[in-house]
């Protein structure tokens, strides 16, 4: 069977380290590992309209930017077909067909969907766009019969509905669809990066984030404003490194190469961490130290991004040859699945018997 990975991001905002670490920079290693037949990464216009229906000027602007983060992260569109969900119709089709596969109350159960109906006062009156987007994504991920979805561990509820699908399509119709797994960072800091202010989760919605885009000024100072410990007030207090944001993100972002770099008093990073807990090590220089490595990771992304912002008309086509690529794929799925139904009437006339 062929190695297949689907991954995609909703286009409401520019993505930031939560993505990155999350996994942005995975799908980058993955794509450059040659171990794919064929990767797709979707722009998921459709599911960003989910609850978004009455902005979709922010969905639409946001295409692009998206689109610029991942080729500045490393997506290769020679390696990667980059597409935008909306442009594929097929996808509407298999949407409709899995609704049948799943019941409400399955839906309710879906413990992202239920955060995020919290988080957006849905409660009372949820569109039902919304509610059964997780239909949809498992239409994005066997439309492209992927194997493997490198996505956030909040996505991990969304992989378990379309693995049930799956089983319950091919049990009905017979063996069509291929189950996909998660493919989750082994580091579990990058699982669930904390904001800038120690916040659960770096969110658009929180403004605790650090941009992809952002420029090296608006980097320092958003480090210089992070939450360390409230409690290591002078510089000879033992400081606590656990809900420490410097730390956490150095466990996400350092290497041991970047000490002999930036902090050559220090071997690695336990190092400077029994030294914080001794105390007299002050947040001035961890938070320098953090913008150091930042700034080596994010620096190379940011030219980059500026570079491919000159260049629009390269972008476009970019999105419209990824997209083409994908439809194709996408076309001859759903005339499997047709079959698979027995819906395919007009290629044969004796199945209208
Ligand atoms: N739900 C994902 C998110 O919020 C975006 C997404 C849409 C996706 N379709 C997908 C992710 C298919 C992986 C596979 O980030």
């Amino acid at each position: 069977m062929a190695n297949v990975i689907l991954t995609g991001d909703r286009p409401t905002g520019r993505l930031h380290l939560g993505h990155y670490v999350g996994s942005l920079r995975r799908r980058v290693e993955l794509q450059n590992s040659s171990k794919y037949d064929k990767i797709f990464i979707m722009i998921a216009d459709a599911q960003a309209l989910t609850d978004n229906a009455d902005n979709p000027e922010k969905v639409r602007s946001n295409i692009l930017e998206v689109a610029l983060d991942y080729l500045a992260c490393g997506i290769d569109p020679e390696k990667t077909h980059i597409l935008i969900q909306s442009q594929i119709p097929e996808l509407c089709e298999l949407t409709f067909y899995y609704m049948n596969l799943v019941t409400v109350s399955r839906l309710q159960r879906n413990p992202t969907v239920k955060t995020e109906i919290k988080m957006r006062n849905f409660e009372a009156n949820i569109p039902v766009g919304f509610f059964t987007y997780p239909i949809s994504q498992a239409a994005d991920i066997t439309l492209f019969k992927a194997t493997e979805v490198p996505v956030g561990e909040d996505q991990a509820p969304m992989l378990e509905q379309t693995v049930e699908i799956v089983r319950r399509f091919n049990r009905i119709y017979g063996e069509t669809l291929v189950e996909p797994k998660i493919s989750l960072s082994s580091n579990a800091v990058c699982c669930r990066l904390p904001g800038t202010d120690g916040k659960a989760k770096m969110s658009k919605s929180l403004g605790n984030c650090i941009y992809l885009s952002d420029e090296a000024e608006t980097v320092a100072a958003k480090v210089k404003e992070m939450y360390t410990d409230p409690g290591h007030i002078r510089l000879s207090d033992p400081g606590k490194v656990e809900g420490n944001v410097v730390f956490t993100f150095l466990d996400a972002f350092c290497k041991d190469e970047d000490f002999a770099k930036f902090l050559p008093d220090y071997a690695n990073l336990d190092e400077l961490k029994d030294h914080y807990r001794r105390g007299g090590l002050g947040d001035v220089k961890i938070k320098k130290f953090l913008t150091a490595v930042l700034e080596q990771e994010l620096a190379p992304i940011r030219e980059r991004r500026k570079e491919l912002q000159k260049d629009i008309p390269y972008v476009f086509e970019v999105l419209k040859r990824g997209t083409a690529a994908a439809r194709e794929t996408g076309m001859r799925t759903m005339e499997e699945v047709r079959r698979a139904m027995r819906i395919n009437y007009f290629d044969d006339i004796s199945s209208l018997y």
